[in-house]
């Protein structure tokens, strides 16, 4: 802990007014009345019935009876740290950023790490994709990169996400399997939305079983855009590279250490920080300039494509060190909220249409799970800079705003918006031309959901591939239904002949049949045919 206590960041100084300590303190009610005993409710004598007139035992009973807020409707367990972040180079030529300039700026960030499908007291290690979410506390507001450890996503279209989640969830009727990918309706969803076909090779894979979170990558998935002081904006794609490696568990252990020690990623994180073996993960961009938005022979707006980094490397700007746990794991951990529209100038967003069914989602949740509209102002969410505007009220309110005026554009205040400028900072949208019918379709260019699965499988070294099998065979032995397990096989022979058949026989469902009896339900692959051209930082 002795570090960062010597060095408080901007952050860390905004806590301080929030920290409390009762240690050695006299007790007292919330109205700070001390109390004299704290044992016995009042009651019309000792053996008597307590008496309606308690405040005390009442006040107590009832913030007690209201301690639980909802957990989150997906990535419910996580786990946070406090640390910074360190540019190693200016982006300056593609980003209006300041924390992405000034290579001397110490920006203080929190993340959080988490399972995806579990509650909240479900075990570490099971297999499943994990969130690694950066709150980067900036001069010019939050930024937030809401991010997982794997580089793509199961769908193409937000609107599908209740869809997936209701189908990994366990099933209504009996609430089993918890945090678990074996069950009937997450592979009926797979085999029936075959946009999952990449995805689903990832989660098969060890990448599915970290051997800690501080020896994960994270991605941001989507495309983003860097947009410089010019106006000229450039497509991204985010990357935390861990400085430890990446390394998984082997299933094996997976599963015992869930029975031995649920909390295994827990405690190893706040270990690693007690004792000063600090996290680090450096940050990677890849750059695509506009001009080659379809160079890549896939849609770079679909969620379920990488750029190879073969192709596109993943320049390294800067490194993040993870430095401090939390003091309150509610406080912090449970209270942040992290949201894509958290953006600061010089980011902003793609028509990806899974990405902007999510900058609805998160806000429009974190208003239920913290209790309406003022979460902002929750230590753990505010900015390290003030924040002014004209909104008001709303339960749980702690701003005192003062003065009249509450409106824009108003005489009385002079309080106005920022211009886009340097020295004033003003967010301004991104001028992409957009054009089109209004239509509920998918793009032709989202069509091909196998070529980069394949292209990952034939990645894989022998004991990678020997475990993906053994991970389908797995998995898939849960599942009750024939069907659901004779449509899988079907769908991964699109993906790989001998993946197919050697699950195909593991679990009892008939292999396919060699020669072209893939089943699809998708489109057929598109041309992979054009070139690629990357740009260098
Ligand atoms: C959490 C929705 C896709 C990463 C959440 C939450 C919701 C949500 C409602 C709970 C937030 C809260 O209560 O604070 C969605 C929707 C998606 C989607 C609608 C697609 C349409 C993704 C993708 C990623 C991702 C593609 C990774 C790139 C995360 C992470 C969290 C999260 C890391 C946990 C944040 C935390 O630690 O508090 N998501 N999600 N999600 N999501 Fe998504």
């Amino acid at each position: 802990m002795g570090e960062h206590n010597d060095r408080k960041n901007s952050k860390d100084e905004q806590l301080d007014i929030f920290r409390t300590d009762d240690k050695g303190k006299e007790l007292t009610t919330n109205q700070g009345l001390k109390v004299s005993e704290d044992e016995f409710s009042l009651k019309a004598g000792v053996r008597g019935p307590t008496l309606l007139e308690d405040f005390h035992f009442r006040e107590k009973l009832t913030h007690f009876d209201h301690e639980r807020i909802p957990e989150r409707v997906v990535h419910a367990r996580g786990f946070g740290v406090h640390g910074e972040f360190q540019l190693y180079k200016s982006m300056e030529k593609y980003t209006r950023a300041k924390f992405l300039q000034d290579t001397s700026r110490k920006t203080p960030v929190f993340v959080r790490f988490s399972t995806v499908n579990g509650s909240r007291g479900s075990a570490d290690t099971v297999r499943d994709a994990r969130g690694f979410a950066t709150k980067f506390y900036t001069e010019e507001g939050n930024y937030d990169l809401v991010g997982n450890n794997i580089p793509v996503f199961f769908i193409q279209d937000a609107i599908k996400f209740p869809d997936l989640v209701h189908a990994f969830k366990p099933e209504p009727d009996n609430d089993i399997p918890q945090a678990s990918t074996a069950h009937d309706t997450f592979w009926d969803f797979v085999a029936n939305n075959q946009e999952s076909a990449h995805m689903i090779m990832w989660i098969m894979s060890d990448r599915a079983i970290p051997r800690s979170f501080r020896m994960m990558e994270g991605f941001g998935v989507h495309t983003f855009r860097l947009v410089n002081e010019e106006g000229k904006a450039h497509f991204v794609k985010f990357h935390w590279k861990p400085i430890l490696g990446t390394h998984s568990l082997v299933w094996d252990e997976a599963r015992k250490l869930a029975g031995i020690d649920p909390d295994f990623h827990r405690n190893d994180l706040w270990g690693a920080i007690e004792n000063g073996f600090f996290p680090e993960f450096e940050l990677g961009v890849q750059i695509l300039a506009e001009e080659d938005e379809f160079s890549l022979g896939f849609d770079i707006l679909d969620a379920t494509k990488i750029w190879p980094e073969e192709d596109i490397p993943v320049n390294i700007i800067g490194k993040m060190t993870l430095n401090r746990n939390v003091d309150n794991f509610f406080s912090e951990t449970e209270q942040v909220a992290f949201h894509m529209g958290n953006v600061v100038p010089g980011i902003d967003f793609t028509n990806d249409p899974l990405l902007q069914g999510r900058l609805f989602s998160y806000l429009d949740t974190q208003l239920l799970r913290l209790g309406g509209p003022n979460f902002h102002e929750i230590p753990i969410n505010r900015p390290v800079v003030p924040f002014h505007n004209n909104q008001r009220e709303g339960f749980h309110r702690q701003t005192i705003n003062i003065g009249k005026v509450s409106y824009h554009r108003n005489s009385l205040a002079g309080n106005t918006p920022s211009p886009v400028s340097p020295d004033k900072g003003g967010y301004a949208t991104y001028q992409e031309r957009v054009d089109g019918v209004k239509i509920r379709a998918r793009s032709e260019s989202f069509a091909d959901h196998f070529s980069q699965a394949t292209l990952f499988w034939n990645s894989m070294s022998p004991p990678e591939k020997m475990h993906i099998i053994e991970a389908f065979s797995f998995e898939l032995s849960k599942v009750k239904s024939e069907s659901v397990k004779q449509q899988v096989v079907d769908m991964f022979a699109n993906v790989d002949m001998d993946l197919a058949t050697a699950f195909a026989i593991n679990i009892g469902a008939h292999p396919p049949a060699r020669g072209g009896s893939a089943v699809t339900k998708s489109s057929p692959a598109l041309s992979q045919e054009n070139t690629i051209k990357s740009v260098q930082t």
